[in-house]
């Protein structure tokens, strides 16, 4: 299903014709075509995006497009920080609240090889929400799964369902509410084994940063380190905390 999206990519048939002309008349330019072949490959990261776009949703994980505006995603310097950190880990499974485009699941679908489960929640009141969970549900099958509504509701009912489930990585990136962000850390324990590592997204608001100062204080969580990255869409920050006693 990927490959299909790549050979529709307009970049790429330029690619090709490219490779074509310059490798029929000058055969020594075999550094050329490695370079091709290499950035095209780099373009399958843009199946998602292309995706989107071919649904009338024209976000990247680069920037908006013209005018088009969205709730949210993760910009390129905020997933080289994830590529690096992911690195010292081996995660087989996420739970992620806040899909939106679905650019952050996207590369952590890509970055993760060992990954068996990825299992998203999202209010899904965005046309691009919906759009992602296609894309998603087409491409990895069983492996993604989605839960609509209010992360502090339907967390807690897929626990009850799912009770001895639990992940390596927890991804918070819905609301910035201060109660709502409360909530989630909460009840995210309840997907929390013993050395799940928790992210949480957007720390430069003030609901964030409060839940998680007030929960470091109870001893509830302890904080392991925090990240900063700027770009055109403007900064990100995150923290990475795990759970005390669990
Ligand atoms: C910043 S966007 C997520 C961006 C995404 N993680 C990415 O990097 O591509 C926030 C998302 O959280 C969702 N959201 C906001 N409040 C929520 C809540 N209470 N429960 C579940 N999802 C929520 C919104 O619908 C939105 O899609």
């Amino acid at each position: 299903m990927l490959g299909g999206l790549q050979f529709s990519c307009p970049v790429q048939r330029i690619k090709t014709k490219l490779i074509n002309e310059r490798y029929m008349k000058k055969p020594k330019r075999i550094l050329s075509l490695f370079l091709i072949v290499a950035s095209t490959s780099f373009a399958n990261h843009n199946a998602l995006d292309l995706y989107l776009r071919s649904h009338g949703f024209p976000m990247t994980s680069n920037g908006r497009d013209g005018n088009y505006t969205n709730e949210g995603y993760m910009t390129t310097k905020q997933q080289k920080q994830f590529t690096e950190h992911l690195k010292h880990h081996r995660i087989t499974s996420i739970a992620e609240i806040g899909l939106n485009g679905g650019h952050s699941a996207f590369h952590f679908i890509q970055q993760c090889k060992n990954l068996k489960k990825f299992v998203s929640f999202d209010l899904g009141i965005y046309p691009e929400t919906q759009c992602a969970v296609q894309f998603f549900q087409d491409n990895y099958g069983q492996m993604f799964e989605f839960f609509g509504g209010p992360s502090q509701r339907s967390v807690p009912e897929y626990h009850d369902s799912n009770p001895s489930q639990t992940f390596d990585l927890i991804y918070i990136d819905g609301s910035h509410e201060y109660e709502e962000c409360y909530l989630d850390i909460i009840n995210c324990k309840q997907l929390a084994h013993k050395n799940t590592i928790v992210w949480f997204d957007d720390c430069t608001f003030e609901g964030p940063t409060r839940a998680i100062k007030e929960l470091v204080e109870a001893k509830f969580i302890v904080l392991d380190g925090g990240f900063l990255s700027d770009g055109k869409c403007g900064g990100r920050s995150w923290l990475q905390f795990r759970y005390i006693n669990n």
